[in-house]
C-alpha cells in the first residue's frame, strides 16, 4: 500500500520522533489517518459500523436535508426503481453510506489517493460487518456502494449518466472559531481547502438525469452564480438543488 500511495513505509518507529504531520497506520481496526499535532484527535477511519453514523441512518433518515435534497422521500413513496447516485466528492463516505442505507446505488468518486485507500479499507470491512440494525444491515448497505478513484472534472465526460450527482467539495470554515468535526478537521489539514472548482456544477448537470445536489456551508455562497432551484438549510450546512432541464419542465 505504501508503494502504491508513494509514501514511506515505517516499521516499529514512533511517528512523534519523525518530522511528519500525518501518517497512516494499518492495524486490526482498519486503516487510520493520524495527525502528529499535540492537540490532534485520534485516528480517523472510514467505519460504516460507527455508532453515530448508524444513528443518523436509523433515526428519521427521510427527515434529513440530504435525503430530501436528493428527492428520495418522494421517489420511495412512489416505489420507483432505486436511484443511482454519483457521489463525485466522496471524502469519508458518510453521506454515501446514508444514501446506500436507503437503498440507493451509490458510486463514490474520490481524487485523493490516501482518502481513496481509506474508503477501500472501509468498504472491505463494511462488507464483513454483522451488526444487524433494525431495517438494514451495514453489510447490505455497503454492498450498494462502489468506489472509483479520480478527479470528477477529468472523468466526467467518460462517466455513464446517473439519476443524481452529489457534490460536497471541501468548504473553508466560515470563521476561525467555527470548528468542524474531528474527521473533517483532519481531512482539511491533510488535503487543504479545495480550490474553487466552478466547473463542477456544469459537469454534474451534464451527467445527472434528474438533479444535482451541492452541499455548502450554511452561510457560504452558492457554488456558481446560478441560483439553485431549491435549498434545504440546516444548523451548519445547506443543500442546494439544481434540477436538470428535463426535470424542470
Ligand atoms: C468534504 S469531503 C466530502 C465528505 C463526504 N460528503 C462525507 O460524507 O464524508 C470532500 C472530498 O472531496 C474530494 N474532492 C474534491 N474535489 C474533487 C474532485 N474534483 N474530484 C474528486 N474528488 C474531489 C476531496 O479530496 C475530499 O476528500
Amino acid at each position: 500500500m505504501a508503494e502504491s500511495l508513494a509514501i514511506p513505509l515505517l516499521e516499529s518507529v514512533m511517528p512523534s520522533s519523525l518530522d511528519l504531520d500525518y501518517y497512516l497506520r494499518l492495524d486490526p481496526a482498519g486503516l487510520g489517518l493520524f495527525s502528529t499535532a499535540s492537540d490532534a484527535p485520534g485516528a480517523v477511519r472510514v467505519d460504516f459500523s460507527d455508532q453515530s453514523l448508524n444513528y443518523r441512518v436509523l433515526n428519521k433518515p427521510k427527515h434529513q436535508n440530504l435525503v430530501k435534497a436528493v428527492g428520495l422521500n418522494k421517489i420511495a413513496a412512489r416505489s420507483a426503481p432505486k436511484l443511482h447516485i454519483l457521489d463525485a466528492t466522496a471524502g469519508l463516505g458518510k453521506d454515501a453510506f446514508l444514501l446506500a442505507s436507503l437503498d440507493c446505488w451509490v458510486t463514490m468518486l474520490e481524487r485523493s489517493s490516501i482518502v481513496h485507500a481509506m474508503l477501500a479499507d472501509g468498504l472491505e470491512r463494511g462488507l464483513l460487518a454483522d451488526n444487524t440494525q433494525a431495517k438494514t444491515t451495514v453489510a447490505d448497505a455497503t454492498s450498494r456502494l462502489s468506489l472509483c478513484r479520480g478527479d470528477f472534472l477529468e472523468l466526467a465526460d467518460a462517466l455513464e449518466p446517473v439519476d443524481v450527482v452529489y457534490l460536497d467539495p471541501m468548504f473553508p470554515p466560515r470563521s476561525k472559531s467555527a470548528r468542524v468535526k474531528k474527521d473533517m478537521f483532519l481531512l482539511q489539514g491533510l488535503l487543504g481547502h479545495a480550490e474553487s472548482q466552478p466547473e463542477l456544477l456544469d459537469a454534474a448537470l451534464n451527467l445527472a438525469v434528474s438533479r444535482v445536489v451541492v452541499k455548502r456551508g450554511k452561510l457560504s455562497p452558492a457554488l456558481d452564480p446560478r441560483a439553485p432551484d431549491i435549498s434545504y438549510g440546516g444548523r451548519s450546512s445547506r443543500y442546494d438543488v439544481y434540477l436538470t432541464q428535463a426535470h424542470k419542465s
